[in-house]
């Protein structure tokens, strides 16, 4: 499901302290009205706040409606890594979510959201 950086882990950061700082949290209805806007908010992380300092930060999250891009919004370690981004959909799909730390790599969260 995500990219893991082993050597990190064999440094001694704990696999599950990283998903929970790293796996993007989708808050989104599971059931939208077709064409109609409504609101997706992306954080990253649950519970826990990843760093968001010069040397280690959120560059960037992805939103894709499958395979669809719908956005790109890029960090800077002077914003808090969390969005709400306003779309409309014409059909079900499987909404995603990519955010890349720029040290810890990769890491995607999925959602299914059913279209009327
Ligand atoms: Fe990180």
């Amino acid at each position: 499901m995500s990219y893991y950086d082993l050597k990190k882990a064999a440094n001694g950061d704990d696999k599950t302290t990283l998903e929970d700082k790293h796996v993007p949290v989708i808050d989104a209805p599971d059931k939208v009205k077709k064409g109609e806007y409504f609101e997706v908010k992306i954080k990253m992380g649950e519970g826990i706040d990843h760093p968001m300092e010069e040397k280690h930060f959120i560059q960037y999250v992805e939103l894709y409606a499958d395979y669809y891009q719908l956005a790109r919004v890029n960090f800077t370690p002077e914003m808090k890594a969390e969005v709400a981004l306003t779309i409309k959909l014409e059909e079900s799909c499987t909404l995603r979510a990519y955010e890349f730390c720029n040290i810890h790599g990769q890491w995607e969260a999925a959602k299914e959201i059913t279209v009327d």
